[in-house]
């Protein structure tokens, strides 16, 4: 009895040691390897972590990410640091080819060497080889030549590591850091230009993090704007949305939901704050931006019952239910609509797939169930939709331009598809 007691006691201290022991580069390579939100582009739908083959299309054709789990013939298993490095911060692969700028080397380039040692063991220790083949890409001759990419580089790629602004907060340049860098927040978050390279790469251009469109969806602006920027938020509402995908009023939806649950969720506190306190130094991309005013109009014609407004009678039938007759939804569970700076950001894309596809909030850790929006896209036609989105963007004070039936058409020929579980239960 003793005996057996020593030993399990002895078994728990080794478990506690080698847990303890491995604790160290894991957790740290984990936290960089969530903040750059790696997995979501390297893995498929259903298949194995990091073994690539998700397709992502590009203005030329579409591509497929490749394997970098640490198998040696078809993974990145052959590779060394330097080789590494070189992928993360130049978009050049071992082999010498240029990789096309999906993967957001351009902002990796800022990450540290520290973190690209880290982030390099982790593949190369932590992840498990998968053998799976990469996918040519679909884009034809003359475009699938890859040299003119190196072209690109030369007139869209700086390529510098990150340097600390000494004017600026250690707290300031961290969350500069993990924004411009590993985060890549800008991929989705600034527009791009002509020849898809986004605008800016840091807070010295006035594009940074303006907003940028994707797939259908509107990464809004995240800049100091009082109107569809972060200019109303505050620190701690940043943080919050980032950790759990939602604050008070707002809740993330579409792309972003995808990045709160594989990627924000898992960043550390101090780094979150960090982001938050970057993210609010931003000067206001339209400093004569002003904020919508309160105003009851709305809600009391709907109480009333007058409904004789476009959109007005489709907004009762399907949306009052939860974002309630004052666009105010319910706290923390169904976001507002009155004031929300992505109901009023310039492009309503984001809206739109939002109305037709419908959307869950994150699954977090502190949340592990999503709150799910129906989508409408077989109940309302193109009017219907910019109706009642034009209807919910001039109500309640909201001061944004109207929605064209055309631009409701132009983003469902975009949308996938939506499956079965997207109808309207009960339809
Ligand atoms: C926004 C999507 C995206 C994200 C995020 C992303 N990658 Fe990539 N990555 C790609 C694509 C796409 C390719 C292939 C590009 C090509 O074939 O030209 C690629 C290629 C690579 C390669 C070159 C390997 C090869 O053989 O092609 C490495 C290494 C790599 N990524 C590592 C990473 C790491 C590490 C992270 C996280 C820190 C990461 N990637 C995050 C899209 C992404
Ligand atoms: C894959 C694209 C993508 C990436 C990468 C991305 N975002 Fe987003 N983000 C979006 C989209 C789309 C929205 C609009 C939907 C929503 O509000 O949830 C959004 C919304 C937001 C919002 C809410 C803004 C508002 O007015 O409601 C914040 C804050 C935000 N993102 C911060 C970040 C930060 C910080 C990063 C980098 C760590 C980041 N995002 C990376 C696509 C992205
Ligand atoms: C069953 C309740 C429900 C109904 C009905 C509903 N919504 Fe939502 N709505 C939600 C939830 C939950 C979210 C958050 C979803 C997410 O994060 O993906 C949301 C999010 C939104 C957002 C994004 C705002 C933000 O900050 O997250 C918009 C815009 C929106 N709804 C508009 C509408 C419109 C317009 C209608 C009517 C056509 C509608 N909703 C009907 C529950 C609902």
């Amino acid at each position: 009895m003793k005996i057996q007691g020593t030993m399990r006691l002895s078994l728990l201290a080794l478990a506690l040691i080698s847990a303890q022991a491995s604790s160290q580069p894991t957790g740290e390579g984990q936290e960089l390897v969530a903040a750059g939100d790696c997995i979501a582009c390297h893995t498929k739908p259903g298949g194995k972590p990091f073994a690539g083959g998700l397709k992502m299309s590009t203005p030329v054709g579409d591509i497929y990410s490749t394997n970098i789990t640490p198998d040696r013939q078809t993974g990145i298993g052959n590779y060394s640091y330097e080789d590494f490095a070189k992928a993360l911060r130049r978009g050049v692969a071992k082999d010498g080819h240029n990789l096309y700028p999906a993967m957001p080397y351009t902002s990796f380039s800022k990450i540290s060497d520290e973190d690209i040692r880290l982030l390099y063991d982790y593949f190369m220790h932590q992840v498990a080889p998968v053998s799976q083949r990469n996918q040519d890409t679909d884009i034809t001759w003359p475009l699938n030549m890859r040299w003119p990419l190196s072209v690109w580089n030369l007139l869209f790629h700086d390529g510098d590591v990150y340097r600390a602004d000494g004017g600026q907060s250690a707290q300031w340049n961290r969350g500069a850091y993990l924004v411009q860098g590993l985060g890549h927040c800008g991929s989705c978050h600034t527009p791009r230009g002509i020849g898809f390279e986004e605008k800016a790469l840091d807070q010295h251009d006035g594009a940074f993090l303006t907003g940028g469109t994707l797939e259908g969806w509107h990464a809004p602006d995240l800049t100091g704007n009082v109107r569809v920027g972060l200019g109303r938020w505050s620190e701690q509402d940043i943080a919050a949305f980032l950790k759990t995908g939602h604050t008070r009023s707002s809740a993330a939806f579409g792309l972003m939901s995808e990045v709160v649950t594989r990627s924000t969720q898992h960043m550390s506190e101090p780094d979150l704050q960090a982001v938050a306190v970057y993210l609010k130094s931003l000067a206001s991309s339209d400093p004569q931006a002003a904020a919508p005013k309160a105003d009851t109009t709305t809600a009391d014609a709907l109480i009333r019952g007058e409904v004789s407004r476009p959109g007005a009678q489709a907004y009762m039938d399907n949306c009052a239910a939860c974002h309630r007759l004052d666009g105010q939804g319910y706290a923390a569970t169904f976001p507002a609509l009155a004031h929300n700076p992505v109901v009023l950001s310039e492009d309503p894309s984001s809206l739109i797939s939002m109305v037709l596809l419908g959307g869950k909030t994150p699954v977090t850790k502190r949340a592990i169930t999503g709150l799910t929006m129906p989508g409408f896209a077989w109940r309302l036609d193109d009017r219907q939709v910019s109706d009642l989105l034009s209807f919910v963007r001039s109500g309640w004070g909201n001061n944004a331009p109207a929605v064209s039936s055309g631009e409701v058409k132009a983003v469902r020929e975009k949308l996938p598809q939506p499956a079965e579980g997207g109808r309207v239960e009960g339809q």
